[in-house]
């Protein structure tokens, strides 16, 4: 509803400056710390996993680990942790993407996911669409379907939408705020 965009846009920090000049950081953590907001999130994002049958849920190295969490165990489903590069044990799919500069390289174990299920990715934030792009094709390459993206916060300037869209192949990417 409006009312809770209004809340968890009230509890989402502007910081100019960081981590580099120009750049206005979107700090979730006064949302994390109040647990109004916190549980709002929580049960709007449990509602679209479970709206799209979702059976399992993605969260994203590292933000996208605290809201997806609460979110796999509201909604009744296991939560599968995206990591980036060297940090899971077993065997796993890997996937690298392009940022600013250079690449980065994100995981999963690859007998988290299989043709049974229906996985809804979360993160905090969507900016290129590069990190959820990325999570879209080891969904895929795990031979899994994708349920849909689910984002706290869309920055629409930075065009990620356009660039997520073909790889969702129709599943939907909601953003509960657009800036
Ligand atoms: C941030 C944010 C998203 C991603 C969005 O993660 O949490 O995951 O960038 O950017 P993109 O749409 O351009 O890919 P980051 O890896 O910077 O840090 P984190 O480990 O704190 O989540
Ligand atoms: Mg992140």
């Amino acid at each position: 509803t409006g009312a809770t965009r209004e809340l968890l846009l009230s509890r989402i920090r502007d910081v100019p400056d960081y981590p580099k000049p120009g750049v206005m950081f979107k700090d979730i953590t006064p949302l994390l710390a109040d647990p109004a907001a916190f549980t709002a999130l929580t049960e709007t994002l449990a509602e679209l996993c479970v709206r799209q049958g979702a059976t399992k849920v993605v969260g994203l190295e590292a933000r996208g680990f605290i809201l997806a969490a609460p979110v796999a165990v509201r909604a009744g489903v296991g939560f599968i942790p995206v990591r980036k590069a060297g940090k899971l044990p077993g065997a796993t799919l890997s996937q690298a993407y392009e940022l600013e500069y250079g690449t980065a390289e994100i995981e999963v174990h690859a007998e988290d996911l299989g043709a049974d299920d229906r996985v809804m990715v979360i993160d905090d934030v969507l900016a290129t669409g590069g990190t959820a792009q990325a999570s879209l094709e080891l969904i895929r390459r795990a031979g899994a379907e994708v349920a849909g993206v689910a984002i706290l916060m869309e920055l629409a300037f930075l065009g990620g939408r356009a660039r997520l869209e073909p790889a969702l192949r129709g599943a939907p990417l909601e953003s509960l705020i657009t800036v």
